[in-house]
């Protein structure tokens, strides 16, 4: 798979907390005892660690992962190699989105997760090597992500799904907590919302390695912004996202995959 960019730098980190928490920069600069100077020179791009220290705790954000951010040093060291996974990362607009597929080796029946921009890539991947997509299964409906419905149910005479909070009329509709069964694959469903009304993260059981695919409830050290409820973005994450084992392989709609053992030390959000 190819290395996809972080989605957020520290910026984006700063910004999706405090627009959470309804913290103003002149709040913000009071609580962390910063002067509104030096607070607008971080948020400007400057990822000064002594000022990014004292702003960390006042955004209930972990700081040792929000300075890491600023270095640009780190990346999620995740396997190259995950069978029965694979990737696709299709541009939208002025960025990027996940769309991935799933399956098993040995009945070559597989479930997609997403459209993305575009679903060429998923659809010639699954004709090359034989796989029959089952089901097609939507983390939630921003547009970025449904983007290619209509051709991918096409493409596969495959039905779409997506969780009763999201309904539409392109998809059947489920309650979280429902399993979808894709030959020996498992597939658990588990709602992870506040980025979006009713995200849902798919937890896959029956490959060598346990994976959810998350949509944009997580990113590697970050998440979606809280757009419908913060609080309920960040419980929600801890309860269906961070609760898993740590081996967990993570496919977030956004940046590189990553494992929930390091989100665990390394998303500022989750200190
Ligand atoms: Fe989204």
């Amino acid at each position: 798979m190819k290395q996809i960019p972080l989605e957020d730098n520290f910026t984006d980190v700063i910004g999706k907390a405090q627009r959470g928490l309804q913290i103003s920069d002149e709040q913000l600069a009071t609580k962390a005892n910063v002067s509104a100077a030096d607070l607008a020179r971080v948020k400007g791009g400057d990822a000064d660690e002594i000022v990014l220290r004292k702003i960390a705790p006042v955004l209930n954000l972990r700081a040792d992962a929000l300075v890491e951010l600023g270095k640009k040093a780190w990346y999620p060291s995740v396997p190259a190699q995950i069978p029965g996974l694979a990737c696709f990362n299709t541009t939208w607009e002025d960025m990027t989105v996940n769309s991935y597929l799933v399956w098993d080796e040995k009945t070559l029946q597989g479930a997609a997760f997403d459209t993305g921009a575009d679903c060429s890539d998923m659809a010639k991947f699954a004709k090359a090597r034989q796989i029959r997509i089952q089901t097609i299964l939507l983390t939630h409906t921003h547009p970025d992500h449904i983007a290619d419905l209509e051709r991918l149910k096409q493409a596969t005479q495959a039905a779409a799904f997506v969780c009763k909070l999201e309904a539409f009329d392109g998809a059947e509709t489920f309650d979280a907590g429902k399993r979808f069964v894709v030959g020996p694959l498992q597939i658990e469903t588990r709602q992870t919302k506040g980025h979006s009304r009713g995200g849902i993260t798919f937890v896959v059981s029956g490959l060598p390695n346990r994976i959810a695919v998350v949509g944009d409830a997580m990113f590697a050290s970050s998440m979606g912004g809280g757009g419908v409820s913060y609080s309920d973005a960040l419980t929600t994450n801890r309860q269906g996202i961070l609760s898993l084992p740590d081996d967990t392989i993570l496919c977030p709609g956004h940046g590189p995959l990553t494992m929930v053992g390091i989100e665990k030390t390394h998303n500022p959000f989750f200190p």
